[in-house]
């Protein structure tokens, strides 16, 4: 479902393709977020959508941000100056050891050791790569990330008054419903560290937008496990997603050896996350055309020369040139992990729906 102001807002853009963003949503749904997680701490984790103005409206209720790269840090530390910032991500320069941070995600124990020879503090959580099954995730992030028990156990002689050891970090897996997260946590968190961050991960369901993540729950669990120990959490995903539409209009309705084709304005270089995810990207189609075909299995496309720009497939409906697009749960991972320059096509205009 999209709302009568995002409806509006996308029959009333002079241009398409175009980003809207719905600023109160996201406020609103954050704010939910945070009230379910009681004394956990909640980091953004801004890879999934580093948008300037995503980021004000988290900043008003997140305990700080996780960056991944020298340039996010470069954006969240110049937008919020003072607000902490977590610094994670696998094979750090030297240049991002060096940078200013309230906690270091350590991936390895050689990284420690080039950590150390900065000669600079650091406040530090070892990534952990733990050998626990994880079951249902749509991407487990098991592989290069982090180190095994082992890897903890070189690194745990290294730590002084400089470089302080703080605790663990863990990201395992993306897409994980609550009871499934709090499996994992309870099994992370069977250990003596004082602060460990459980990562990100929680499920959105792009089939069924409107079936949530269970925050309460979430919430809820955590606490129990927690025992007083300094928890934190770094979602992406399950805080941006909704708030994101990408809005487009039908240049092209077709029929090749009998399969109805809608082609669209613009294409997955600009909304990528279909293509990434192998999914069917939530859409409707709001009648401002004509003609075309009624009630039918219709396969929706971009203007790009691949097959590959799928946006969704046989999706039932109603569909004539002109008829104006709405892609929903395109707030994180859409835009900015997009080929935008592919073919050269106009960018899309970005619109903030504001209170
Ligand atoms: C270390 C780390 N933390 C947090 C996240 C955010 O995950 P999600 O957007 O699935 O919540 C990611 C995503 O890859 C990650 O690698």
């Amino acid at each position: 479902m999209i709302g009568p102001r995002v409806q509006e807002a996308a029959l009333g853009l002079a241009e398409v393709p175009a980003y809207v963003y719905d600023l109160p949503a996201l406020d609103e749904h954050v704010a939910s977020v945070r009230r379910a997680l009681g004394a956990t701490e909640l980091y953004y984790a801004v890879k999934a959508n580093p948008d300037a103005e995503l980021l004000r409206v988290l900043a008003g209720h997140v305990d700080g941000f996780e960056v991944s790269s020298a340039g996010e840090h470069a954006h969240v530390t110049g937008l919020f100056p003072g607000m902490p910032v977590a610094l994670g991500g696998p094979g750090k320069t030297d240049a991002e050891l060096r940078l200013p941070h309230h906690r270091l995600h350590v991936e390895s124990p050689n990284e420690l050791r080039r950590l150390l020879g900065t000669g600079l503090e650091a406040d530090v959580l070892l990534r952990l790569n733990p050998d626990l099954p994880v079951e249902g995730a749509a991407l487990t992030m098991s592989g290069p990330f982090g180190m095994d028990e082992a890897g903890v156990a070189e690194c745990l002689p290294l730590f002084g008054d400089r470089v302080r050891l703080r605790g663990l970090h863990a990201h395992l897996a993306s897409g994980l419903a609550a009871p499934q997260l709090l499996g994992l946590a309870g099994a992370l968190l069977d250990n003596a560290y004082e602060e460990v961050n459980l990562g990100g991960g929680m499920a959105v369901s792009y089939a069924t937008p409107e079936s949530r993540f269970d925050w309460a729950a979430y919430g809820a669990g955590l606490a129990g496990l927690g025992r007083g120990r300094r928890l934190r959490i770094e979602p992406g995903r399950a805080l941006t997603v909704y708030c994101g539409y990408y809005v487009t209009k039908v240049v092209d309705v077709k029929r090749v050896r009998g399969q109805a084709y809608a082609i669209l304005l613009g294409g997955t270089h600009h909304l990528r996350t279909p293509v990434t995810k192998g999914h069917d990207q939530p859409l409707h189609v709001l009648r401002t055309g004509k003609g075309g075909v009624a009630g039918e299995p219709v396969t929706f496309v971009g203007q790009l020369c691949t097959p590959k720009d799928l946006f969704a497939r046989n999706i039932v409906t109603s569909v004539g040139v002109g008829d104006t697009v709405v892609f929903e749960m395109a707030g994180a991972y859409a835009w900015n992990i997009s080929h935008h320059d592919f073919l050269m096509h106009p960018k899309p205009a970005f619109h903030y729906l504001r209170a």
